[in-house]
C-alpha cells in the first residue's frame, strides 16, 4: 500500500505501540489522522507532535467498550473526515495472572475491549471500505497470538482470536478490494508491559521499532507481520519443535519457584493423554 495522501485511523494512539504507529504514518505521508483512545489529553499531546509534520488530525476520545456511543462518533468521523484508507486497530490492554488466581473481570475487559472493540471499529469501517472498495485493515495481534505462554492464558486467548478473525476477513473482504493483514509484535517497551513480570531472556523492543516494521510490511502487503528476529525464532521453532518451545516457555514464564516440577507434571499429563 502507498499510503502518501491518505487517510488512517488508529485506535489506541494516545500512548505505546498506537502513538508510535501514528507518528510513523505522519512521518511517512499521510494526509490525514484520526486518533481514537479514551484519554483526550495524551491524544492532544499526540496530535500537537503529529500536526508539526504537515498532518491534519482529528481526535476521538472514546471507550471502546462503549459500543452506541463509538459507531455514533466513527460514522460521524467517516461523513465530515472520510473517506479512511487504512484502518489500525490497536488498543488493547494485557492482564497477567496465574490462571487459578486470575479473576473473571479481566477477563471480561480484555475480551471487550482486544475483541469486541475491534470488532465493533472494523465492522462499521469495513462496510464502508466495501462501498468505496478500497481499505487496508491492520489489527494488533501479538506474538502470544502465536506462542501462547504461561500467566498470560486469557491475553493470549484473545490474541490467537484475532489471528482468525483477521484471516477469515482476509479471505471474505478481498472481493471488495480490501486487504486484512496481522501485526504480530513481541515484548515492547510500553505502559502496557511496565506492570508485567517478563519472561527471562526476551529483550524488548522500541514501540518506534514496531511502527517502523509496520510501515515497511504495508508496503509489502504482507498479511501477517511478525517484528523482531526473536518472534521469527519462535514461530519457527513451535512449528518445527513445538515441545521444546512450551519446555523454554516453561522456564522462561515468570512466577514460578518450581518450574523442574511444572514441567514433569506436563510430560505425566501428556503420557497419559
Ligand atoms: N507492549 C507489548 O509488549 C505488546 C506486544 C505485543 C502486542 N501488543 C499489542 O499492542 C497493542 C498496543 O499495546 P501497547 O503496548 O502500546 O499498550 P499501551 O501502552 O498500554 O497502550 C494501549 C492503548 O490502548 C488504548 N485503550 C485501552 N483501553 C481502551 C479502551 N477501552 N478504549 C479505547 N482505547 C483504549 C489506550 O489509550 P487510553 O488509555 O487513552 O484509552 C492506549 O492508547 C495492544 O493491542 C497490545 O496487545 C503489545
Amino acid at each position: 500500500m502507498n499510503i502518501q495522501g491518505k487517510t488512517a485511523l488508529v485506535t489506541g494512539a494516545s500512548r505505546g505501540i498506537g502513538r508510535a504507529i501514528a507518528l510513523e504514518l505522519a512521518q511517512n505521508g499521510v494526509k490525514r489522522l484520526l486518533l481514537l483512545a479514551r484519554d483526550e489529553h495524551r491524544l492532544a499531546e499526540v496530535a500537537i507532535e503529529i500536526e508539526a509534520f504537515g498532518v491534519e488530525v482529528i481526535t476521538l476520545a472514546l471507550d471502546l467498550t462503549h459500543v452506541v456511543e463509538v459507531n455514533i462518533a466513527l460514522a460521524k468521523a467517516w461523513r465530515d473526515h472520510g473517506p479512511i484508507h487504512l484502518l489500525v486497530n490497536c488498543a488493547g490492554v494485557a492482564h497477567q495472572s496465574p490462571f487459578l488466581q486470575s479473576h473473571l473481570s479481566q477477563v471480561q475487559e480484555e475480551i471487550n475491549i482486544n475483541l469486541v472493540g475491534m470488532y465493533t471499529v472494523t465492522r462499521l469501517v469495513a462496510r464502508r471500505m466495501a462501498a468505496q472498495r478500497e481499505g487496508r485493515i491492520v489489527n494488533v495481534s501479538s506474538l502470544m497470538g502465536k506462542v501462547a505462554a504461561p500467566t498470560m492464558a486469557t491475553y493470549s486467548a484473545t490474541k490467537f482470536a484475532i489471528l482468525g478473525f483477521t484471516q477469515a476477513l482476509r479471505g471474505e473482504l478481498a472481493a471488495y478490494n480490501i486487504r486484512v493483514m496481522a501485526l504480530l509484535p513481541s515484548l515492547t517497551d510500553t505502559d502496557m508491559v511496565r506492570e508485567l513480570q517478563w519472561f527471562r531472556w526476551v529483550v524488548p523492543m522500541t514501540p518506534e521499532k514496531v511502527a517502523q516494521v509496520l510501515v515497511a510490511g504495508l508496503r509489502r502487503e504482507s498479511p501477517e507481520i511478525l517484528v523482531g528476529w526473536q518472534s521469527h525464532l519462535a514461530v519457527w521453532c513451535n512449528r518445527i519443535a513445538p515441545m521444546l518451545l512450551e519446555k523454554i516457555l516453561l522456564i522462561a514464564a515468570p512466577g514460578s519457584n518450581n518450574r523442574q516440577k511444572r514441567y514433569q507434571l506436563l510430560k505425566n499429563a501428556r503420557a497419559l493423554s
